[in-house]
């Protein structure tokens, strides 16, 4: 089957009909420019991405999060490239015309630079991702990034609390708080924007510290955590939704989608227990002659 070629030469799937309405996906440098704060959501599967293009979000991504929201782990750590990309087709499918970040798991990008290269070739050329994301600004991950944005991989930096080095920054904690973190913090994010990241993601930072870097930076900051200033917000779709068990002080919940859901569960198995489900109007008919035949 014969499929359109896209920008770095990637393949996917024509945007279906509703996803044209909706108008074209935004370039890299329309999102380095827009005027207004951007709006990026996590989604992790097809009814997720669908509905982040259909509400109008900027960008979706695909955040391994996913380890922990949708798979059951304790962390982020457990999650494979192989997981990367079986969410990351889903969401694609479902939105299109989106601007799409796919997470490089752990262990994807920290084993050398030939292995980096290669799964985020995959998340770009398998998986459909316009940009990847990864979490850190050692010389290592500095050296990957500007690997990857020199050769056409538009690369998305995240810094301040990040998940994959959980055990190493003393647990999923307020970062920056002290000066000496916070310094690190503002020299990374500076770094990370010399090393070719188009954008940064600032997780768990003090509200005033992520103005400051806002501030400093010509690449947008996307905020969870880190207050109002920056450029942009990202929330994950289970916490804004309702849909993960405890609600978390970085994330306002627009809906209770959770408690919605264990309440029409609890109906759907009253109705079957008491025989209301299905009715009539649930049912099939066939005409009596063709049924008279069977007895
Ligand atoms: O994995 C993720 O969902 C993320 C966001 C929290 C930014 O990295």
């Amino acid at each position: 089957m014969s499929r359109p070629l896209y920008p770095f030469g990637y393949t996917f799937s024509p945007p279906s009909p509703d996803a044209r309405l909706l108008g074209v996906k935004l370039t890299l440098p329309q999102l380095q420019s827009n005027p207004q704060p951007l709006v990026m959501v996590t989604a992790y599967d097809y009814p997720a991405g669908r509905q982040a293009q259909a509400a109008g979000v900027d960008v979706v991504l695909v955040g391994d999060s996913l380890g922990n929201v949708v798979l059951g782990y304790d962390s982020t750590a457990p999650v494979t490239l192989g997981d990367m990309l079986h969410h990351a087709r889903a969401v694609r499918r479902g939105a299109p015309a989106t601007f799409m970040v796919v997470d490089m798991p752990f262990g994807s990008y920290h084993m050398g630079l030939e292995m980096a290269q290669k799964s985020a070739v995959a998340l770009v050329q398998e998986g459909g991702a316009d940009a990847v994301k990864l979490e850190g600004a050692s010389p290592e991950i500095l050296e990957v990034m500007r690997v990857l944005s020199r050769n056409g991989i538009p690369v998305v930096a995240h810094l301040g609390l990040t998940p994959q080095t959980e055990i190493a920054l003393g647990g999923l904690k307020v970062q920056g708080r002290d000066e000496a973190s916070a310094k690190l913090i503002l020299d990374q994010a500076q770094a990370v924007q010399d090393a070719g990241a188009f954008m940064v993601v600032l997780e768990v930072i003090p509200a005033r510290l992520a103005r400051l870097i806002t501030d400093r930076l010509h690449i947008p900051t996307i905020g969870i955590g880190a207050g109002p200033h920056c450029k942009g917000q990202v929330l994950v779709y289970h916490d804004l939704l309702g849909l993960s068990d405890t609600p978390k002080k970085i994330a306002k919940r627009y809906a209770e989608l959770g408690q919605q859901s264990v309440s029409a569960l609890q109906s759907y198995t009253q109705e079957v227990r008491s025989g209301t489900f299905p009715s009539k109007e649930n049912s099939f008919i066939i005409k009596d002659d063709v049924l008279d035949k069977l007895y």
